[in-house]
């Protein structure tokens, strides 16, 4: 397929999916695309998984060693540039088995869990993991605002949770235009976060903004 092409449910020019499009079309679409992904976010200089892995680093006060789950991982782009920034210690959790598999080849995790990301308890157990990195997942039929207490409560407290994504989805998808930021709001007020950062990155796909938000976890 061309970079100007566009399937049913994903126009790779504009990295956008079709709205409506329902969670487990997406990973079946996931799925199909597998092989073709890295190829496709290549071409269209995809930079958000090296400027979420360099705004967690900047917040992770050196620890290497830190425990890291990469949520919504798919082929591991954003491991590739945590290992570049010296963090080895990373599982990965996706639901879709078709991109978990090309990451298992690249050999780049500990823990690869095929699972999916909702309202729904995790097999993980509380408090687990010093920091979180979900980069290139909050887009149309992608995660949701309902996975937030999950995420929390597999963080440690004091632990940090780092979310980049498309700027303009904030506004464009349905589901987070006026849901997504206050549920964040919402989740601050109840003591469960705190905000260390929202920062507008440019150039984050292509020529479109991104935004990275960074939460500390707070003790429940
Ligand atoms: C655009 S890719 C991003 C992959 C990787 N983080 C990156 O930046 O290249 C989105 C990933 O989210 C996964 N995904 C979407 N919705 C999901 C859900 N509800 N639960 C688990 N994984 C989901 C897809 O399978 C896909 O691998």
């Amino acid at each position: 397929m061309a970079n100007n092409e566009a399937t049913d449910a994903f126009c790779v020019a504009t990295g956008t999916w079709k709205p409506g499009i329902t969670s487990a079309e997406v990973l079946r679409h996931y799925d199909n695309m597998a092989e073709k992904y890295d190829k496709y976010v290549h071409d269209m200089s995809y930079n958000g998984p090296r400027q979420c892995a360099e705004a967690l680093a900047e917040v992770m006060s050196g620890n290497k060693a830190a425990r890291i789950l990469d949520v919504a991982a798919g082929t591991g782009l954003c491991a590739t540039e945590l290992l570049k920034l010296g963090y080895t210690n990373l599982d990965a959790i996706d639901g879709s088995q078709g991109m978990l598999d090309i990451a298992k080849s690249r050999n780049l995790y500990h823990r690869y869990i095929c699972d999916f990301l909702g309202p729904r308890r995790l097999d993980i157990e509380d408090d687990h993991y010093d920091a979180i990195a979900c980069c290139g997942s909050f887009s149309q039929g992608h995660l949701k605002d309902d996975c937030f207490p999950e995420l929390i409560r597999i963080v440690k407290p004091g632990g940090l949770i780092c979310i980049a994504m498309r700027e303009e989805f904030l506004h464009t998808v349905e589901a987070y235009r006026g849901k997504l930021e206050p549920a964040m709001v919402a989740l601050e007020n109840k003591g469960c976060w705190e905000r260390m950062a929202r920062d507008i990155v440019p150039k984050y796909y292509n020529d479109k903004d991104g935004v990275v938000f960074i939460y500390r976890v707070l003790a429940q």
